[in-house]
């Protein structure tokens, strides 16, 4: 069967069926999924319980795989794969984390407004967030269309973003939650990348407005105005118009596109377990030949 869309959103998202994920993907599926990933931003697929395998099979298709930030924490993770992403609030062992472990500390940064790895050179180009436990309330998922965002942006501040750029930092949401207890080696192991405000998104070609939590400087701008218009300007992207919010049940995929989209974790009880797993595409050249 040919893939089915059916939207879930005015303005992006739609609800992906037709193709088994779990199977190695003709050359016509794949050319479909990246032209719905193009026009969506985000795709959802319900039902397709994925072995981490098939994950990572499925996720390679569309380019090289990142490993984010174990390049700084380096610390004992759960899944071995480094290419699997724990998107849980459960430790190494296997137990629900400590109301304050690093682990929470991650999931607590990942509810602040992102794109994945925007703080890297190349970015994440695709993410893949597959569900395997949910907890009983909360913790849903958002996304934020940055195209559209753009779109409705006033004639003046478009003109104003057009030559800014803004720099990435990685540590930067978990200095703002209060975690500053970094060596100077960790801090110096991914430096800032400066991607511009007004951006062209490559798959459609239409423009972004490339905010997000990661951002904490405009070059050039003093530091407090620089941070002030980043929050506006991120405020604005995330209106209510432009979000989807995901309500995960046990089986779902849900494939984004960072360069067109921001997404965020919300709230839930982290004494219950919430375990999903996650795999992200490095933008590198090869990726963008492979999703056009
Ligand atoms: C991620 C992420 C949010 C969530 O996996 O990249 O930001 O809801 N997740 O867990
Ligand atoms: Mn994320």
């Amino acid at each position: 069967m040919p893939l089915q869309l059916k939207p879930l959103h005015p303005l992006f998202c739609a609800q992906a069926s037709g193709i088994d994920i779990t199977q190695p993907l003709s050359e016509t599926d794949l050319k479909a999924i990246n032209t719905a990933m193009n026009k969506y931003g985000v795709l959802v697929w319900r039902g397709q319980p994925l072995t981490a395998q098939q994950q990572l099979n499925f996720s390679q298709s569309f380019g090289p795989l990142d490993i984010g930030l174990k390049r700084v924490f380096q610390r004992k993770e759960r899944l071995e794969d480094e290419r699997l992403i724990d998107i849980s609030n459960v430790d190494a062992q296997g137990n629900v984390a400590g109301r304050d472990s690093p682990k929470n500390l991650s999931n607590f940064a990942n509810q602040l407004w992102h794109s994945d790895s925007s703080f890297m050179k190349p970015r994440a180009a695709y993410s893949m967030l597959h569900a395997l436990v949910t907890p009983s309330w909360g913790g849903n998922t958002e996304f934020a269309d940055l195209r559209a965002a753009y779109d409705a942006l006033p004639q003046r501040t478009r003109d104003e973003i057009q030559d800014l750029q803004a720099e990435h930092f990685a540590l930067h949401t978990r200095l703002l939650l209060g975690d500053d207890a970094y060596t100077e080696d960790q801090k110096k192991a991914i430096p800032p990348a400066v991607w511009p405000l007004s951006d062209t998104h490559p798959g459609s070609g239409r423009k972004v407005l490339f905010v997000g939590v990661h951002a904490r400087q405009i070059i050039g701008w003093p530091v407090a105005e620089s941070r002030m218009y980043l929050m506006d300007l991120l405020e604005h992207a995330t209106q209510r118009p432009f979000v989807y919010t995901h309500e995960w049940e046990e089986g779902d995929l849900v494939i984004w596109d960072n360069r067109s989209t921001l997404h965020r974790g919300r709230r839930y009880d982290i004494a219950e377990r919430r375990e999903l797993r996650r795999t992200t595409i490095n933008d590198t050249p090869e990726a963008q030949l492979m999703a056009s």
